[in-house]
């Protein structure tokens, strides 16, 4: 049985509030939890890059990361916008 925590995320500039295990990560988040499904689910081990997220720090810098391989603790006081924080839910 695995742990299941209460997080609030910044995603496409709105905060989310949802519950997941601590193992998972940022692609289950927005797939399983959030229903963002734009970002894809391929190798799911930070190879191909079709899980693409844009991650935002406190300071403002952006950078694209792998949402595969992103664990919540990675993401304390960051920003995520998605495929559809760019182009809109269709
Ligand atoms: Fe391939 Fe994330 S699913 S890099």
């Amino acid at each position: 049985m695995f742990a299941m925590r209460v997080l609030t995320l910044d995603v496409n500039g709105d905060q989310q509030e949802t519950a997941a295990p601590d193992h998972w990560t940022l692609l289950e988040i927005l797939r399983y939890r959030l229903g963002l499904t734009g970002s894809k689910q391929g190798c799911d081990k930070g190879d191909c890059g079709a899980c693409t997220v844009m991650v935002t720090d406190a300071d403002g810098q952006a950078r694209s990361l792998n949402a595969c391989i992103l664990l919540l603790p990675q993401l304390h006081g960051k920003a995520v916008r998605t495929v559809e924080g760019v182009c809109g839910p269709d």
